[in-house]
């Protein structure tokens, strides 16, 4: 069977783990692992600051905060994205408003915006699915005409850039998550990467309970208390080592994906040039890390013949998001702006097919043989 995901593990996470609760003898958050983490983002994002948190969640709840969201302010994003992009900023109380996505790179479609902008709007949120960028020099230009913050849910971009910038390094705050479906992994995580310093201290209250333990840390006070609301969304020392131990590898990571996805869309293309499928289109300067790699099939029914017909070949793939503006929680916190042409019908297109570090490039061979054209051709047929 080929597995639709496999965690990645290299060997050296234990050893960094062991490191931690022996050698550093640390194993809360804070400590040795989480500062090299730390370190490791803000340089390859050449952002102000870094900040390791305990999921990609948790990231987007602390920028929504960090924006000063407030009930009834409403916030921008595509419908085609996962439920925490719309959550964290419906937990603040905000609005959500969904607009249509491009069906070239399933990202928000950046016309669509400046017609949703009511004098409630606070935040747009590009999400860069795939780790492929959303035209972020027009929702930068909108952003700053309005007065917006823009708050990037680059969960799946870590690694990836628009016109030579990491993205997450772009709008006001970045998002990223370590969950063991990323490139990158510490099982759950995530981190929150801040673009002007005066964020700095707010987003280390906000993540260590309320309190300034962060100046603490720094020897700026002799104690740290009660300062301002806050939670707890510091991971553990382990899971920051797991996860350094991936960081330090990250060329290679990335490479071994990048040739995945390259050898995927190679043996695609024939059936795309046929008319039988739509391929992931990535725009010029735009540089993916090859998170994900999807077709586009003719409709639902065609894709669910193939996710039977794949599984039967032992190949597990699955689709993706389900718009949120058709869901119950996103007809209660959110409303679609504009008219939804892409995003229902580009998203029941969708199918993911298997990608991780481990994988094979036979097995890749082996998918896309499966992938036939008489399958799109001929009244489908569950035979092997
Ligand atoms: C676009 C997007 N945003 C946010 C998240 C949430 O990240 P996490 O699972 O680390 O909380 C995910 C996770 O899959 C995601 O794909």
């Amino acid at each position: 069977m080929i597995a639709f995901n496999k965690p990645l593990f290299l060997g050296n996470e234990i050893d960094y783990m062991k490191k931690a609760a022996t050698d550093y003898q640390k194993i809360a958050g804070d400590g040795y692992f989480t500062k090299a983490c730390t370190d490791w983002l803000r340089n390859k994002a050449a952002v102000c600051g870094a900040f390791l948190t305990s999921s990609g969640t948790h990231a987007l709840e602390m920028a929504a905060m960090l924006s000063g969201i407030q009930p009834g302010d409403e916030v921008i994003m595509p419908a085609f994205t996962f439920v925490s992009t719309a959550n964290a900023f419906a937990l603040r109380g905000a609005k959500i408003i969904f607009v249509d996505i491009r069906p070239d790179t399933m990202n928000i479609d950046e016309t669509m915006i400046e017609a949703a902008i009511t004098k409630k709007t606070k935040v747009i949120v590009p999400v860069h699915y795939g780790g492929i960028a959303c035209e972020m020099d027009s929702i930068m230009a909108i952003a700053k005409t309005n007065k917006l913050q823009v708050v990037e849910d680059a969960a799946q971009g870590v690694m990836a850039s628009y016109k030579n910038q990491t993205l997450g390094s772009i709008g006001h705050f970045g998002c990223y998550s370590f969950h063991e479906t990323k490139n990158f992994t510490m099982g759950e995580g995530g981190a929150l990467l801040i673009k002007e310093d005066c964020f700095m201290r707010p987003a280390g209250i906000l993540r260590d309970k309320g309190t300034n333990r962060q100046a603490f840390i720094n020897q700026e006070v002799d104690f740290y208390s009660w300062v301002d609301l806050g939670s707890s969304y510091l991971p553990s020392e382990l899971n920051a080592a797991y996860l350094y131990a991936q960081l330090e590898a990250a060329d290679l990571i990335q490479e071994k994906r990048l040739a995945l996805w390259d050898a995927y869309y190679t043996q695609l293309k024939a059936l795309e040039e046929a008319g039988l499928i739509s391929l992931p289109v990535v725009p010029e300067q735009v540089s993916h890390n090859g998170h994900l790699f999807y077709i586009k099939v003719e409709n639902k029914k065609v894709r669910q013949d193939l996710i039977d017909w794949l599984k039967m070949n032992g190949i597990m793939a699955v689709f993706h998001y389900i718009p949120l503006h058709t869901s119950s929680a996103g007809k209660k916190f959110g409303q679609f702006v504009g008219e939804d042409i892409h995003t229902s019908r580009e998203s029941e297109r969708l199918l993911r097919l298997p990608l991780y570090y481990s994988l094979t490039e036979t097995e890749v061979v082996f998918v896309c043989e499966k992938i036939k054209p008489e399958l799109f051709t001929k009244p489908f047929s569950l035979k092997k």
